[in-house]
């Protein structure tokens, strides 16, 4: 099962776009899902402003009604549902998430502002959940056939790899795998040349060993490494420009203690230029 948010905006129909391709891709089924405040749900009839609930009722079954349209105008092979769930949008839809193999949001959604990067929801969610989370930031109008993967060694980018060979299979696309590492900054005059010399070699060494075992388990994922100094986010956001799909773990190897969300997750949620994945830090999640 795939669980789709849909909040009544734009984002959140291109969302459901991706997400019924993705299920049809995987196999998996679609729920499309909406939040609202409980108390439309709970009054009665004869309750005082009964018609301001009935009211926001209607609202939130028509902004059901227009992603199931959404996902039946994609023409995919698809079973699609949709739900309508009362309560917080971030609390519902992590638990919304609980038994599904994939959480999809949009990047924004009807509230924010003009120039906002990300969405509160989109954020709020990311990082929280058992399964992975996609947030469908300007999806390509064309497909590129490429699937970047962020690549850091740690147990929650693991989970990135796996996550990412699966999708390449699915897609048929090729596998980009980004490992971005940086000078030793202690030091300098010619200790630092060789040193960096080392922290490449070290890196190279990181990112093989990360990428060890997963070709063979899929042979037909066409996989290039790629060592880049310089900044993760960085290096990340620039081959996001050119990918279908990016995939980085909840939380790197740096990260303090009960972070939920690592600092470059973090900052690709904002700046990353395709679709971008995060997958769980915990061993639990679901691999596809
Ligand atoms: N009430 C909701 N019910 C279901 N999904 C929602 C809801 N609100 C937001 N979402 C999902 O989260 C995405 C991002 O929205 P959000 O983070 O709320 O942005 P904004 O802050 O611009 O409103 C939406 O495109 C949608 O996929
Ligand atoms: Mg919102």
């Amino acid at each position: 099962m795939i669980v789709v948010g849909v909040d009544g905006s734009q984002a959140g129909l291109d969302a459901v776009s991706w997400a019924v391709r993705e299920a049809e891709l995987r196999n998996e089924e679609l729920r499309i899902v909406h939040v609202m405040p409980a108390w439309p749900l709970e009054m009665t009839e004869d309750a005082p402003h009964a018609e301001v609930g009935r009211w926001m009722r209607d609202g939130a079954e028509s902004v059901l009604a227009d992603g199931l349209e959404r996902a039946r105008r994609e023409e995919r092979h698809v079973k699609v549902e949709s739900l309508l769930l009362p309560g917080d949008p971030r609390s519902a839809l992590i638990a919304a998430a609980g038994d599904a193999r994939l959480l999809v949001v949009g990047s924004h959604g009807l509230g924010g502002f003009r120039g906002m990067l990300l969405g509160s929801v989109a954020l709020g969610v990311a990082g929280h959940t058992a399964c992975p989370v996609a947030v469908v930031r300007c999806p390509p109008a064309q497909p590129c056939g490429e699937v970047v993967v962020g690549v850091d060694g740690s147990p929650a980018g693991a989970e990135a790899v796996g996550f990412a060979f699966a999708e390449a299979s699915f897609r048929g696309a090729a596998l980009r795998a980004v490992h971005a590492w940086s000078r030793p900054t202690a030091g300098g005059g010619l200790h630092a040349s060789a040193d960096a010399e080392e922290t490449a070699q070290e890196a190279r060494r990181a990112l093989a060993e990360a990428l060890a075992g997963w070709s063979e388990r899929y042979p037909d994922v066409k996989v290039t490494e790629h060592l880049e100094h310089g900044h993760p986010v960085d290096v990340l956001r620039d081959a996001s420009t050119r990918a279908d799909l990016l995939v980085v773990g909840s939380r790197g190897r740096g990260d303090l203690a009960g972070l939920l969300l690592g600092s470059v997750s973090h900052s690709l949620l904002h700046h990353a230029a395709c679709p971008l994945v995060v997958t769980p830090a915990s061993a639990t999640s679901r691999r596809a």
